[in-house]
Parts: structure tokens; sequence; C-alpha cells
């Protein structure tokens, strides 16, 4: 079976990981990829927003199966063209896709169906949203309605940044067409809980819990990143909190988009708080979380790619998805400087018996040697029978691999850690 995968991050290099361990798959083709998931597909150059080539390929090579991971393809219909030119497709249809791509349409969905979120005023009129601000509570949380490469999201401390954040979004278009319309937001506290599920439009089925740390700088301090490193599963989201969220969110998030029309199926990412009145919606997003995939699907122990099929086909309830009741903990070695500006082109070094634990996402292969290209140069992972030992591992992994200027966080899992020591 000929696989095609669209994206080239850590996240792909992981979903391309665990499909390889089904025995039927003869080729795996990444669209980019990037260097290091070189070793594992092939790569071709072809960007993962350029739909019209992606079909071209996909029908030129016979693919039997695709999985569109990243979020802007899969907004932009990318699993609908690969479906109309018959290639079966991991990933919500664009209708679907809204869901992350529209934090406007997210919050009417939750409000119209009672699903648990953040109060919020709803702006297109800049004029509007300032006025709003002046009697505001504050901190407060404004967000760009459309897709902004993960920085539509800004925390005003104060009425000032608030306003500051609103200027920006809505006179200077610092986001595109994607700051026209905002959301002003509650803000809410508690403990973060990311929970990737596996859905066909009928049955949800969560995956392990996860925790990301999305601050650069040690004890969440700093900028905001990408994702600064994961650990799975999550301590916070106890067997009482899931059946919470099961019956109160991710059901009624499924059966929501069924009633507009607009049937989920894939993975729907529940980005959540737990918060003093229980758990609340902070974003959804319709594709695996980077770098939470690197920490989840290592810990499954079904086959990936049947998972996969089920949810294209509606055959999820009838298929097993299990996972490893082991620990699992990645740190992200980035570009000294990320996330503002860094520079790249620096050799990777990586000793051959680690690589299966080493997840490649901004690295590209010059004259043979692996180099930093990206601000997310790679994540360490490891699996262990508890988080201290994956922990402690995992950063055994980073002292062995090197690459100049290298940057990472040191305290990936220390609140987990300290969450596990208060129960
Ligand atoms: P997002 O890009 O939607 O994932 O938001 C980025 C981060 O902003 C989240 O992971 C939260 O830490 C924080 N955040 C978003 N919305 C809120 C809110 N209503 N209250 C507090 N923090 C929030
Ligand atoms: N790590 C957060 C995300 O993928 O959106």
């Amino acid at each position: 079976m000929k696989i095609m995968v669209v994206g080239g991050g850590g996240r792909e290099h992981a979903i391309i990981k665990k499909i390889k361990e089904n025995k039927d798959v003869t080729e795996v083709f990444a669209l980019p990829g990037n260097g290091g998931i070189a070793a594992d597909a092939t790569c071709v150059p072809i960007k993962a927003v350029d739909v019209d080539s992606i079909v071209d390929f996909a029908r030129d090579n016979a693919i039997d199966y695709a999985v569109v991971a990243p979020d802007d393809p899969l907004v932009l219909g990318c699993v609908d063209a690969l479906e109309e030119a018959g290639v079966p497709c991991f990933g919500p249809r664009a209708n679907a896709a809204i869901i992350e791509g529209s934090k406007v349409f997210s919050k009417h969905l939750m409000k119209k169906y009672g699903i648990p979120t953040a109060a919020c005023e709803i702006f297109d009129d800049m004029d509007a949203a300032l006025k709003y601000l002046e009697t505001a509570p504050i901190p407060t949380v404004i967000k760009a309605d459309g897709l902004a490469l993960g920085k539509g999201v800004i925390i005003a401390q104060t009425r000032d940044e608030a306003r500051d954040a609103v200027l920006a979004m809505m006179r200077d278009k610092t986001f595109g067409k994607s700051g026209e319309r905002i959301v002003i937001e509650e803000f809410l506290t508690g403990p973060e809980v990311s929970v990737l599920s596996f859905t066909d439009g009928k049955t949800v089925v969560p995956m392990v819990s996860s925790m990301d740390h999305k601050r650069v700088g040690d004890n969440d301090t700093g900028l905001n990143t990408g994702g600064m490193g994961t650990v799975a599963p999550n301590p916070y989201y106890t067997e009482a909190v899931a059946a919470e969220c099961m019956e109160k969110i991710f059901l009624p998030t499924v059966n929501a988009m069924n009633a507009e029309g607009r049937t989920f199926k894939g993975c729907l990412y529940f980005g959540l708080m737990l918060t003093a009145d229980g758990p609340k919606v902070i974003e959804y997003n319709c594709r695996f979380g980077d770098p939470e995939t690197q920490v989840v699907l290592p810990l499954l122990e079904s086959d990936l790619l049947t998972v996969m099929k089920a949810t294209t086909n509606g055959t999820l309830a009838e298929t097993e998805v299990k996972f490893a009741d082991k620990n699992a903990c990645c740190v992200i070695m980035a570009s000294g400087g990320y996330p503002s500006s860094y520079p790249k082109g620096f050799e990777i070094t990586i000793p051959a018996d680690i690589e299966d634990k080493v997840y490649v996402a901004g690295a590209e292969l010059k004259d043979g040697k692996l180099v930093t290209s990206g601000g997310r140069v790679l994540g360490a992972v490891d699996i262990a029978d508890t988080l201290g030992e994956a922990i402690d591992n995992a950063y055994a992994l980073v002292d062995k691999i090197s690459f100049e200027g290298a940057y990472f966080r040191h305290d990936i899992g220390r609140r987990a850690m300290a969450a596990l020591e208060e129960n």
C-alpha cells in the first residue's frame, strides 16, 4: 500500500514512523517532509498548501491512502480535493476544518449547543471593540478569527495591552484577513490539557491526554511558541474529568458538527482548561497537535493506519484503539533565538542508536548532512513506566544530540511531576 503524508514537521515524522509499523505499507511519501523524515519516507518537494500539485501527485503515483496533517491545507479543502480525485483520506473536509479555521465559528457553535467555553464578545468593527474594552474585565484575551500561525491569541494584562492588540489586528492587519473579525474572551485559569481524539463523525475515541509547554522559557516565561515539549498522560486529566469531558464536550461537539451538516472525520483536538467551574474549551484544532503527537502516537498500541481508515470508513466503533499504560516525554530542541529570528544551517549530530527516538522538524539535508533549517529543530522522545523516568531519559537523549546554538527548556514535565506528587 502506498501512503502519502502531507506536511513536514515533527508531528508528521511521528505519524510516518507509526504508519510504517503496518506490514502492508510498501511506500510512504512525505509532501514536503524534511531532512530527518527523509530517513523514513520519500520526500517530495511539494508545499503542504499547494493543493493542486498534491492531488496531481496522488493521482500520478496511485496513492492508496493520504493523511493531511497541517491546519492550512485542511482549511483550504485538501481532503475535499483528494476525495474528489478518488483518494481516501485521513482528515476533515473544509466545511468541518472551519472548527479551527474560524474562532468566530467555533464560539458560535459552542454557544448554540451549550458546550462549556469562555464567555466572549465578537467584533468586526474596531471602534465597537475598543469601546467594549473600556469596561471589559481585565486580564482579557484577544483572538484573531482566522489561522495566524499559532500567534493570533493575545493575553492582555492591562487595558492598554488589550487596546494595542485590537489596533494591531484590526487597524494594522498584522494577521491579514485573519484579524478582520476578532473574539474578545473571558480570561480563564486552571491547568491546561490537550486531548486529541479520533472521530468518524459518530464515535469519538479520545487518545491519551497530554500537556504542552507553550512558552519559550523555563517556568513558563517568555514568548509563546508552537510548543517546547510535552508529556503524556496529563496527570490533571483524571478518569472523572475524562468522563465529564466526554459527556459535556466531546460528544456534544461531534453531534453539533453533524447537526450543522459539517460531519467531522479525522483527529479532533480539544484544548481544554480545567477551571474551578469544570472543564472548558480553550480551542479546537482540526488536526493532530505538534508536539503532542510525538508523545501520544508512540503510546498507541493499536495499528495507526487501521484506526485512521476506520475514521474514513465510519467503522471506528468496531475498531480497537488501545494505548500503553506508560508515560512519554518529548523535549524540543530549537534554534537559539526562536521564536524570534535565528540563524540556520548548523550541522546536527544524532547518534545512530537513538535515531528512532528523534522526531525531526526544522532540518534539511545539505551535501548529505542534516542541518538546521527551522525554529523547532527536533524532539527527543522517551517512553517509560513512570513519568520521572521518561523525563530523565528524554533529557539524556538531548545530551547526546548537538548543533550550534541548540536551545531547550530544562523543566518539561516538572509541573506534571508536581501534580502527581500532590495526589
Ligand atoms: P490558542 O492559540 O488558542 O491555543 O491559545 C494559546 C494559549 O493562550 C492557550 O494555550 C492558553 O494558554 C491561552 N488562552 C487562550 N484562551 C484563553 C482564555 N480564555 N483564558 C486564559 N488563557 C487562554
Ligand atoms: N501544540 C499545540 C498545537 O499543535 O496547536
